[in-house]
């Protein structure tokens, strides 16, 4: 079952070239079997399904399908109008109707042919299908934040290493230049020793306020299979905008912009201050909320501060004037400031690198430049790709401890080394939710 990529490919160029032997090929193959639309043959490509039709898994599926060395075969969702679409995209596409629809993602992770999968869910659903997946020993390019609990995180890596699959994260920032070289500009200690890092993050949203109050259920569009789109969070009453895109603002199915950007700008800050297997010793987070109840309940304006070793202090803003987007690092001889489109230093000639000359490049980060192909080149060399699961989830988990904070309201103390908040039973327990039945986190 755990076979990779290459060991499934091999087996199957072996059968064709027995196959071959014995059986006229028919003539009906298209001219894409023999490789000579610049494709490689059928039997070379990573045989691919998609989880996840909506706003992300749309995204990343018209990049896969743009490139060569892959074939989508399958696509799943809940929602019949997100599946039609997704499946009538891939079909367009490749100009047949190889593309099959499902809306249990079992069945789909079920196929041996399928080599890996696209998940792009709601965070809420991240571990089941993951893990899912890595059981069937998939290779998986899956989206951040990691999961939307520390302990989903937890099984999420445990099942990608057991299970040896590649895993990519849609932390595609990383596959970036100007991200890339500020945080080599930081590793190479050009900024000095880092005293102080920031990362900035949206605040909100704020454009609905009649959400951020309660609203009566209604009756789920017939599209949708609401009871399986909500899987093992509580079943709450329908209301739309709890749903589509928006499920990201409740706390049952998402966590708020803190969450939904931290695998983007901490995991940045992270890359710079070589804490990809590492962590915080403390965290104290505030920040203000609408009620439990309300429909949009995540937190809108956020301000934690964290202590990392070597005497390094974070803050992570969302909606602090102090704290402006993206990462900034900053140390005993200067500091850098990256976001999308961003890149700000205490000296002008960092700028304008386009990237470290080599001299300045005893450390060398890993270098993609683009991070769905990055994903397909590992699924067939089987090595580490530039966002892996066990770095997803450390840029993750300063977002998660500081939402706890601020829910048990204190400063929480943290074991990176064996991922435990020291002596809060209380915050501990958040570290992980009840499933609903008959779901079940392996
Ligand atoms: N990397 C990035 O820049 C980036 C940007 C946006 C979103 N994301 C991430 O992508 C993920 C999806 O976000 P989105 O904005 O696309 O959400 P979305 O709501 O637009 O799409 C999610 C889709 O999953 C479907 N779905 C829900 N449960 C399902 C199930 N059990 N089986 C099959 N399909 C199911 C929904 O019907 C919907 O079509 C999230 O984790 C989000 O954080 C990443």
């Amino acid at each position: 079952m755990n076979h990779s990529f290459a060991d499934k490919k091999l087996t199957r160029r072996n059968f064709l070239a027995t196959a071959g032997t014995a059986v006229a090929l028919p003539t009906i193959l298209p001219l894409s079997v023999f490789g000579r639309d610049n494709r490689p043959a059928p039997s070379g490509r990573i045989v691919m399904g998609v989880v996840g039709c909506g706003g992300m898994g749309n995204g990343n599926t018209d990049a896969f399908l743009g490139k060569k060395e892959c074939q989508v075969v399958a696509a799943c969702d809940v929602d019949k109008n997100h599946l039609r679409d997704m499946v009538n995209k891939v079909n367009g596409r490749y100009k047949n109707q190889d593309c099959k629809g499902y809306s249990d993602l079992s069945q789909l992770m079920a196929r041996t042919d399928i080599d890996a999968v696209m998940l792009a869910l709601p965070d809420h659903w991240h571990a089941l299908a993951a893990v899912e997946a890595a059981n069937h020993g998939k290779d998986i390019y899956g989206e951040k934040p990691l999961a939307r609990t520390i302990v989903e995180q937890q099984s999420i890596v445990r099942a990608v290493q057991k299970n040896k699959r590649i895993w990519q994260t849609g932390s595609w920032q990383r596959s970036q230049s100007n991200f890339h070289k500020a945080a080599e500009i930081v590793r190479n200690g050009l900024i000095g020793k880092i005293k102080r890092v920031e990362v900035g993050l949206p605040d909100g949203p704020f454009d609905h306020p009649e959400l951020n109050k309660p609203m009566p259920g209604t009756t789920p569009p017939p599209e949708l299979d609401y009871d399986r789109w909500i899987g093992p969070s509580t079943l709450l009453p329908y209301i739309e905008q709890r749903t589509h895109y928006q499920w990201r603002w409740n706390y049952n199915t998402g966590g708020g912009q803190l969450l939904d950007w931290i695998g983007h700008h901490c995991d940045i800050a992270h890359w710079g201050m070589d804490c990809d297997r590492s962590g915080p010793l403390e965290i104290e987070g505030r920040g203000e909320f609408p009620p439990k109840d309300a429909v949009w309940n995540s937190c809108t304006k956020y301000r934690i501060e964290l202590k990392y070793p070597n005497d390094i202090e974070m803050t992570i803003g969302g909606g602090q004037p102090d704290i402006q987007g993206g990462a900034k690092w900053i140390g005993t001889d200067g500091w850098v400031r990256v976001d999308r489109g961003v890149f700000e230093s205490s000296k002008a000639e960092w700028r304008d690198y386009n990237e470290l000359p080599e001299e300045l490049r005893k450390v060398k980060l890993y270098k993609s430049t683009d991070h769905h192909q990055n994903f397909l080149d590992c699924v067939k060399s089987r090595q580490p790709t530039v966002t892996p699961a066990e770095t997803a989830h450390h840029s993750a988990i300063p977002g998660h401890l500081g939402l706890i904070s601020m829910l048990v309201g204190r400063k929480l103390k943290w074991d990176s080394s064996r991922e435990r908040i020291i002596g809060d039973p209380e915050a501990s327990k958040l570290m992980g939710r009840d499933y609903r039945a008959p779901w079940k986190l392996a």
